[in-house]
């Protein structure tokens, strides 16, 4: 694993920029996994930025997010697809046709998850798949749990989960109990992981999922056994690790 330790948000937005600005330009066809919460909103903000700037194309580039609550579709704003339309998708030259996401408008939960799952496979692996991290060591919508579930399936969001998603949704609006989600093995797929973490808050996370034991009670302990994992990670997210 390699770690760039940065001051602040802001530099982690960068740096996590150039990663994946780097990676398409290195390919501008290749397939790239998306994040959504609050901590990619400055590494997209800065996307966008080099985009207007004529410094870089999404012409080619397909994109695959991580996850989806059931029962939100594109045009509810508090889905996952309307925060990417509305933080990169329709601020950049992606065609819309490039960019997948799991269905939540599909109830039956084994039909969706069925659907993104051969979506992902006919596309290959995913050339780099960025990672947020859940205060409680989730990756994707990948709870705390006996096992690591594998490819895409569908998932009870743990209450804590539930809890600090609540800020995206207006008040008195239900957070949907359920969620698609790529599994850890369609996480670990990817050639590439890039990890990004920033403030007090994802300091336990941090340190449990690159430095702890590899357990599925700390989903993104298995990180550890992925071979090209990047983490970039504020001061503050990185404080319980020296
Ligand atoms: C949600 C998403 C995750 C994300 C996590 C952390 O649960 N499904 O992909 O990493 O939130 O979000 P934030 O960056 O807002 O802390």
């Amino acid at each position: 694993m390699r770690i760039y330790l940065t001051k602040d948000y802001d530099a982690m937005s960068r740096k996590a920029a150039n990663i994946i600005s780097a990676q398409i330009i290195l390919k501008p066809d290749c397939v790239l996994g998306l994040a959504t919460g609050s901590t990619p909103l400055g590494l997209y903000r800065q996307l966008v930025d080099w985009h207007r700037k004529g410094d870089l194309d999404f012409s080619e580039v397909i994109t695959v997010n991580l996850d989806e609550y059931r029962g939100l579709g594109a045009d509810d704003k508090e889905s996952y697809a309307s925060y990417m339309r509305e933080n990169l998708f329709s601020l950049v030259n992606l065609k819309p046709e490039n960019c997948h996401l799991p269905d939540g408008k599909i109830s039956d939960s084994e039909e969706a998850c069925g659907k993104y799952n051969a979506l992902l496979g006919s596309l290959g692996r995913q050339d780099l798949q960025l990672l947020g991290l859940g205060k409680n060591g989730h990756i994707g919508f990948n709870e705390p749990g006996e096992f690591f579930g594998k490819d895409v399936h569908c998932v009870e969001l743990a209450r804590s989960t539930v809890e600090a998603n609540r800020r995206f949704f207006e008040a008195g609006k239900n957070v949907p109990a359920y969620a698609y989600t790529m599994g850890i093995r369609s996480i670990l797929r990817a050639r590439k992981i890039l990890v990004i973490a920033s403030g007090k808050d994802k300091a336990d996370a941090v340190r449990e999922v690159f430095f702890g034991e590899v357990t599925p009670y700390v989903p993104g302990s298995i990180l550890q056994l992925h071979n090209d994992v990047i983490l970039v990670c504020d001061e503050e997210a990185f404080s319980k690790c020296r």
